[in-house]
């Protein structure tokens, strides 16, 4: 089953370390274009409203130096949305943001804000950039999305990665499985992610109609044991085994 699945890596926890202890490494920058040279499609960054992890800084230099595209997951803010307009990366993800939680929690209620929502929808395609509606697999929330002229959908696995019982991963896994069909017969590009790791990613790159997995954690995670470029081919390597190998990059 082709065609390949991209791989998006989410670089921001390499920033969460250097933040930790507020030194000029590891730098996200080097980690991206490293994550890059060994096989990621596109670069994912959150500068999250109280600067945790990602700063303009990064945003600012990747935006010079990646090779691939990046894609700027932001909070639907005027502040966020000035910012962006001021970058211009290729692909921009809408995302919930809430200053107290650990990662991000749900997905985006566009359905409950679509004003709003279709209002930053409309402003980002004007600089060019692909938006995307980080949003659960939820059919009503899949037709807010349409209805705000985004393209592409990005749909919350983390119901499916944390379920702690078999029967709840199936039912999450199902969940899923119908969402992407039904944004995909909705017309949109649909991608995935978040709590994706090398033993639970396979399923989701075999669904038909998957375009994009966005990971982070586990690919930073596993990089402290093997180096990132060994990471990223190891999980480009689960998600190749879910389509089939490919004939050409
Ligand atoms: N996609 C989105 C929209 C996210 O917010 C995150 C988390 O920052 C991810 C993907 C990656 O999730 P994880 O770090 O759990 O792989």
């Amino acid at each position: 089953m082709n065609p390949r699945v991209l791989l998006g890596v989410n670089v921001d926890h390499v920033a969460t370390l250097r933040q930790a202890r507020g030194t000029r490494y590891p730098d996200p920058v080097q980690a991206a274009l490293l994550a890059e040279e060994a096989g990621a499609d596109g670069i994912t960054i959150h500068p999250r409203e109280d600067r945790r992890h990602i700063q303009e800084r990064d945003v600012l230099l990747m935006r010079d130096m990646l090779n691939t595209k990046m894609n700027l997951e932001m909070a639907v803010t005027d502040a966020m949305i000035v910012f962006a307009e001021q970058v211009r990366p290729q692909c921009v993800c809408l995302v919930p943001e809430k200053r107290e939680e650990l990662t991000t929690e749900g997905g985006l209620d566009v359905d409950g804000q679509e004003a709003r929502i279709a209002k930053a929808c409309e402003r980002l395609a004007r600089i060019g950039a692909e938006v995307s509606l980080f949003i659960d697999p939820d059919p009503a929330q899949i037709d807010a999305a349409v209805r705000c002229g985004a393209p592409v959908v990005e749909l919350h696995t983390g119901e499916y990665a944390e379920a702690n019982t078999p029967e709840a991963e199936e039912k999450a896994f199902k969940v899923l499985l119908d969402a992407v069909a039904y944004a995909r017969k909705r017309g949109l590009i649909v991608n995935a992610g978040h709590g994706l790791h090398y033993h639970n990613t396979e399923r989701v790159a075999a669904i038909p109609g998957i375009n994009e997995l966005n990971i982070g954690h586990s690919i930073i995670a596993r990089a402290v044991f093997t180096g990132l470029k060994e990471a990223v081919r190891d999980m480009r390597s689960v998600i190749d085994r879910a389509r089939g190998p490919h004939l050409s990059p």
